[in-house]
């Protein structure tokens, strides 16, 4: 009941619930191709994209947000449900030390958020946004949609924004934001977030952290306190649904400034906040909100640590074989490795290709409770 059901059950569920219409749905090839699509991915040695396994009471937590089809833009019908809201954002809160915080459909929306932000937040005038070459292109989309200069910083060898090249600019033009990534997209590289602090005090300038990926690794206690010393810190985006065992949308943007309600309508009591996410409700948190009760956040923790150990181990075990690794320490390795084997893997949803620093590597990423080291490691075509 807690799990989402195996194909053949919800085949079955569905069959069963379509009886009475003449054109049953399960003889349908695409309904049936689409089933098999999605039970081809559960499995211990699939780890090409950030899709994670599902925490145990999502789906009951997805049946209650349908069963509740409240819209948060009128909360005050619906007491119950922001409160299910404010329990879930204030963990966020607590773990990231910042005082604001919304959900929303996911990292691009954090990102123009956060820009958007600062752009109103700011009365310098200036256009420039300093990311690196590692940057989501979500932030270029950012740029564009609100009219800045998105100007990148080269890397370091392991995918790094590199510090003294961002110093080096700032001097010369003092951007309006700097975006640090923790988890780069590519090869989950976190960016020195405490340097850039210092950088975005000196210069006055919005520091947003792009923990769309990253976001779980910052959470654990043992790394949250280099985040909580970064005083200068002005904004972070988390993705749940990429790296904390989420149904898609789940995402969480966080500020330390209180949004802006510079908006009027006419049909709602109160006025609403300058936020990307129009009306929304229960699909957003209730998942994580009904997960946090029942498992606690320990829970959580676990198991991040245990992926990020799945991890650790398989860069360990291509170490061994003498294959060039990187390990961003937030559960993506990529490796070096020749051969049309390797491609077929990345055909067949076992590993993906990813660039670093204009090279091409070969990616695995460790999003799910179920990913396992060994079994990942057990299909690569090398010899015995
Ligand atoms: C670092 C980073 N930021 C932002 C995004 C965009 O997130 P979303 O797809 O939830 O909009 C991604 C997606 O992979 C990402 O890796």
């Amino acid at each position: 009941m807690n799990q989402p059901l195996a194909a053949s059950q919800a085949d079955a569920l569905l069959t069963a619930l379509c009886d009475h219409h003449t054109d049953n749905i399960s003889t349908e090839p695409h309904y049936l191709a689409l089933l098999r699509e999605a039970e081809s991915y559960s499995r211990h040695d699939k780890a090409a994209h950030m899709t994670p396994d599902l925490a145990p009471y999502s789906l009951l937590g997805m049946q209650l947000a349908v069963l509740h089809q409240g819209n948060l833009l009128s909360a005050e019908l619906y007491p119950r449900l922001k409160q299910a809201e404010s329990d879930t954002l204030n963990w966020f809160k607590t773990c990231f030390d910042l005082p604001h915080a919304h959900f929303s459909h996911g990292g691009s929306d954090n990102n123009l958020q956060a820009l958007w932000q600062s752009r109103d937040y700011s009365s310098s005038g200036r256009k420039i946004v300093y990311a690196s070459e590692a940057r989501h292109y979500s932030i270029d989309k950012a740029c564009r949609i609100l009219g800045l200069d998105l100007v990148l910083i080269r890397c370091d060898v392991d995918d790094r924004i590199d510090i003294t090249a961002l110093e080096t600019a700032c001097r010369k033009r003092a951007p309006l934001a700097i975006i640090m990534t923790a988890g780069t997209s590519a090869a989950g590289a976190v960016d020195p977030i405490q340097p850039a602090s210092d950088i975005a005090s000196k210069y006055q300038s919005w520091l947003h952290v792009d923990a769309a990926w990253g976001g779980a690794l910052l959470m654990l206690p043992e790394h949250r306190d280099s985040l909580m010393r970064l005083t200068q810190l002005d904004s972070v985006g988390f993705d749940p649904h990429k790296s904390l065992f989420q149904p898609r949308p789940c995402s969480v943007y966080l500020s330390r400034h209180a949004p802006r309600h510079s908006l009027q309508t006419d049909y709602l009591n109160n006025t609403p906040s300058d936020r990307v996410t129009g009306s929304y409700g229960a699909e957003m948190f209730l998942p994580l909100w009904l997960n946090l009760k029942i498992l606690g956040e320990e829970w959580f923790y676990q198991q991040t640590r245990a992926r990020l150990e799945q991890a650790q181990l398989f860069s360990e075990l291509l170490r061994k074989r003498n294959i060039k690794t990187w390990n961003g320490g937030s559960g993506i390795i990529c490796f070096e490795a020749d051969g049309e084997a390797f491609d077929t893997l990345v055909a067949s949803g076992f590993l993906s290709k990813a660039k670093m620093n204009q090279n091409t590597v070969y990616r695995a990423v460790f999003a799910g409770i179920r990913t396992q080291a060994e079994a990942l490691f057990r299909v690569l075509p090398l010899s015995p």
